[in-house]
């Protein structure tokens, strides 16, 4: 992890010669957003649409950010990654504190860090433990604030799990690092719509649309967690994941149907679209 390329306010240089104050209010406070764009052979899947979320998380977090000056950063970085496949991690911080306080001041000035990670993505089914989704109420803010997350991620690790299907009162909100989709008893495909509770994802995005010219259209509403007893099929959706059924699901009589005909037309159109989608960049 030496050579790691990486930016901090601009500057160029490896991640392991990254300095950051212990007053950064990333650090006391996870007072900070965030963003992973995946690359694949060197070209930003849908770069645009990580800007505009990224955006709106500031927004949302009352962050007051030069997001030209992101962009062209997160551009440097990328530079690194050429003909690769790999990700670009981007932060940023409401700024580094004098003495800590929950209370910022307005003068902040924000912290930009990014740094580009080469390597592949997993492509083999993993097992999830479903449990309770005890997070904040604002979930949509991409926000470093995980612990909810974490906690949960780790138990489900406990029992030999990658991830976790969260629900608050029987319905399904996402997972602990995706959006989760499935085929229900009737063979639509259902999954969470937007609310609060749930981070809008590119990849959700990039699949519901290129369904939406198919018979596999995607019904977005409420997901009663009942529906995974009788499921044949039910997967995630992340930038560094892709599509990426689940095995089992701890908590219901789940279990992956893996010749099932209706997944493997969802895997064949998510994959076009992602061709479709790099294909436009030069
Ligand atoms: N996670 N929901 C949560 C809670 C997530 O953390 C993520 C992504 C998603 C999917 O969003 P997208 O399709 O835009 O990646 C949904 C990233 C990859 C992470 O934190 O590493």
């Amino acid at each position: 992890m030496t050579n790691i390329p990486a930016i901090y306010q601009g500057k160029l240089n490896t991640l392991d010669q990254i300095k950051i104050s212990p007053l950064s209010r990333a650090y006391t406070f996870s007072d900070s957003i965030y963003e992973v764009i995946p690359y694949f052979l060197g070209k930003p899947l849908c770069f645009q649409q990580h800007i505009d979320r990224l955006v709106e998380s500031a927004k949302l977090s009352g962050l007051d950010v030069d997001f030209q000056l992101v962009s062209v950063e997160m551009k440097e970085l990328a530079k690194t990654l050429v003909g690769q496949d790999g990700y670009i991690y981007f932060q940023i911080s409401r700024g580094v504190d004098l003495i800590r306080s929950h209370l910022y001041k307005d003068d902040l000035e924000p912290e930009r860090f990014g740094y580009a990670m080469p390597g592949s993505f997993p492509a083999s089914p993993i097992s999830a433990m479903l449990c309770e989704d005890n997070r904040w109420a604002n979930c949509h803010i991409k926000s470093t604030s995980l612990l909810g997350n974490v906690l949960l991620m780790n138990q489900a690790k406990a029992q030999g799990c990658q991830e976790i299907v969260m629900h608050r009162n029987g319905y399904m909100t996402e997972a602990g690092a995706s959006n989760v989709f499935y085929f229900d008893q009737s063979g639509t495909i259902r999954t969470s719509a937007l609310t609060e509770n749930i981070l809008p994802g590119i990849t959700r995005d990039i699949l519901i649309k290129a369904l939406n010219d198919t018979s596999h259209q995607v019904t977005e509403g409420s997901c009663s967690i009942e529906d995974f007893d009788h499921s044949p099929c039910i997967w995630l959706s992340s930038s560094t994941k892709g599509i990426l059924p689940l095995t089992n699901l701890i908590g219901t009589e789940y279990r992956f149907q893996e010749d099932h005909a209706g997944y493997k037309e969802v895997l064949r159109v998510f994959n076009a679209a992602m061709q479709s989608h790099l294909s436009v960049l030069e």
